[in-house]
């Protein structure tokens, strides 16, 4: 009976995507190298799960089953047998995805997807050695899984895309929000336009135009605000293309269109100015918390996913 979804990694990621599963009501089986880190894993993945109750996002009886349906193992092979769909959030190293993925490829039946999580490799090379490389896709999940809606389910240059949808459409009901990003590129889709982002606010700060701090609540504080029912080109839509068109030809001659990395950048973390962790970086750290800044950007979040579901998404 092939009734099992399987996590290989139950790291940071691999416990928000089990919990997801379960919650999904599906038979969710942690794998990880030691018992240890695996059931460490699994009640990582109970936190989640309680998390979201706690929030109203799953009801007591659902986070109930769902708690019920987890469990946490150590052989893959073993697994394998009972599993229908493979997630793979191991460390992110390609030699160690490639060996999983070929013993992986070799037990199980073409039919069952072989998926990883990596967030910087490509598909096309973690399934180099597979003999099936078709059922392979990535599944790059959002931090922090249990949350964030985003995934992005990433064809690899011999990825069957009817293999790629149907995990698209698995997901859909996991109360995902996965996207179909066609050619396996650096920066899948989202990471592609958050740099071109990132690109423009160093530009900005570098030109000396505006603070780091007033560049981030013009984003944080004006087009964030609506993003997450409303994305880009769906704003074009209801301003109509013309003046999209003209706003287009206005501004894109004098912003940035580096396609190398900022100078910038590279003069602080030359001076050893890396950010939080040295005080020092686009912030002065040492009269402000980061922990501090990720609570409240994480209370949030769990606000904004509240406010999705009630509103509808994008
Ligand atoms: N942390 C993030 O923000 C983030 C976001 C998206 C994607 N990712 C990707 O997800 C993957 C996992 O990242 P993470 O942050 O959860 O890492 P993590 O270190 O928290 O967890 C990885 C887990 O995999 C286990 N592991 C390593 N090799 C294994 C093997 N051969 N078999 C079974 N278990 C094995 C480790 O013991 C560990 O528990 C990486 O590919 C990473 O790039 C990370």
């Amino acid at each position: 009976m092939r009734d099992t979804v399987m996590v290989v990694g139950s790291g940071m990621m691999g416990s928000g995507i089990g919990a997801m599963s379960a919650l999904a009501g599906n038979r969710t089986v942690l794998v990880d190298l030691d018992a240890a880190r695996a059931e460490a894993g699994r009640q990582k993945a109970v936190e989640c799960i309680r998390l979201r109750e706690q929030n109203g996002l799953a009801s007591p009886e659902q986070a109930e089953a769902a708690v019920g349906l987890l469990f946490a193992e150590t052989d893959s092979l073993a697994v394998a047998g009972r599993a229908r769909l493979v997630i793979e959030a191991i460390v992110e190293k390609v030699e160690a995805k490639q060996a999983l993925f070929a013993q992986l490829d070799a037990v199980l039946p073409v039919e069952v997807p072989i998926c990883s999580n990596t967030s910087g490799l490509r598909i096309t090379d973690i399934s180099a050695r597979c003999a099936h490389p078709e059922r392979t896709v990535t599944t790059h999940f959002w931090l922090p899984a249990h949350l964030v809606p985003l995934v992005e389910v990433v064809m690899g240059d011999k990825t069957d895309e009817a293999v790629a949808a149907a995990v698209r459409d698995e997901l859909r009901g996991w109360k995902k929000a996965p996207v179909l990003v066609k050619k396996d590129l650096p920066g899948q889709l989202a990471n592609r336009v958050f740099q071109a982002i990132i690109r423009e606010s160093i530009d900005i700060v570098a030109s000396g135009l505006a603070s780091a701090e007033d560049v981030d609540t013009a984003i944080s504080c004006g087009m964030a605000m609506r993003f997450p029912v409303w994305g880009p080109l769906k704003h074009l839509d209801a301003i109509g293309l013309e003046l999209g068109l003209s706003v287009q030809q206005t501004v894109l001659p004098s912003i940035c269109a580096d396609r190398t990395a900022s100078p910038y950048i590279e003069q602080l973390v030359a001076e050893g100015r890396l950010g939080a962790k040295t005080g020092q970086g686009f912030y002065d750290w040492s009269t402000r918390s980061i922990e501090a800044d990720m609570n409240r950007r994480d209370a949030f979040i769990i606000e904004a996913v509240k406010a999705v579901e009630r509103v509808g998404g994008q």
